[in-house]
């Protein structure tokens, strides 16, 4: 299965500090599935003997049908779920073998898109933003600090004092990136984020994660939209009833 091209990453994050490349020495895997099989409680198999393997710094597309096990892959990145069979490891760790804060603490460090936006509709733009960080017991002061430069990365600056139902679709998905980011998570997990979306909004959503990939983050989305993909250059694999193979 796919062993992707390394890219050596670059700049410094949004936020000014060091993209994290050199923190576990040599080894720039970030994300690995060794012969996945995932089948739920009802006997569904979401997925089947799945490899992949992903380096630091990519960007990579997992594309294929509704229903084809593109959710359960992230979902089994970040915990959420966990393999019937076969290993999954991000960061050098077995998301198996991980409980209680040692499952936060990588948690901490993967920020996740969804197709639905998930925002709190009580809440400000800025407040969406910036709950995770609050929650985490970071000081007002870092959170101000965060806060200006990751809405202006989404183009939501001056939307910062809006409640979600006053944005429109874009928007609200620009915001859940922020909130996704805000922590400057080295991997970032889009499910379907364009899936809501009209074609420029999709394209805004994807340059924004081309740029935070840009800034060192290992980024992966799923998608079925297959002109999408084929607009970007970034490798791709496809998903086919738990199937993986590189297109
Ligand atoms: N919690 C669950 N329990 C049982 N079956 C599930 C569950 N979640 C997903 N599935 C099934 O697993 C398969 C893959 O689902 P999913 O990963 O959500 O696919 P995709 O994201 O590509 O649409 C589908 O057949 C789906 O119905
Ligand atoms: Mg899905």
């Amino acid at each position: 299965m796919p062993v992707l091209t390394t890219q050596v990453k670059k700049d410094k994050s949004f936020h000014g500090e060091d993209s994290e490349t050199q923190q576990h020495g040599s080894n720039t895997t970030k994300v690995q599935l060794q012969s996945v099989t995932k089948t739920y409680a009802n006997g569904t198999h979401a997925l089947l003997n799945a490899n992949l393997e992903v380096k630091k710094g990519e960007f990579l597309f997992i594309t294929g049908p509704s229903g084809s096990g593109k959710s359960t892959l992230l979902k089994l990145l970040y915990g959420q779920e966990l393999p019937t069979q076969g290993e999954v490891i991000v960061d050098e760790c077995n998301v198996a073998d991980l409980r209680g804060d040692r499952l936060s603490l990588l948690r901490r460090r993967i920020g996740i898109v969804f197709q639905d936006y998930k925002l709190i509709t009580q809440r400000t733009v800025a407040e969406n933003v910036t709950f995770v960080l609050q929650a985490q017991g970071y000081t007002r002061k870092e959170i101000q600090r965060r806060l200006e430069p990751t809405l202006k990365l989404v183009g939501l600056l001056s939307k910062a004092d809006c409640f979600p139902d006053q944005l429109s679709g874009g928007e609200q998905q620009r915001v859940s990136i922020a909130r996704a980011i805000v922590g400057t998570p080295p991997l970032l997990l889009a499910d379907e984020p364009t899936g809501n979306l009209d074609p420029d909004n999709s394209w805004q959503v994807i340059q924004i994660l081309q740029k935070l990939n840009s800034f060192g983050a290992t980024v992966i989305v799923t998608t079925h939209d297959e002109q999408l993909v084929r607009r970007c250059n970034h490798p791709v694999v496809q998903v086919r009833n738990g199937r993986l193979s590189r297109k």
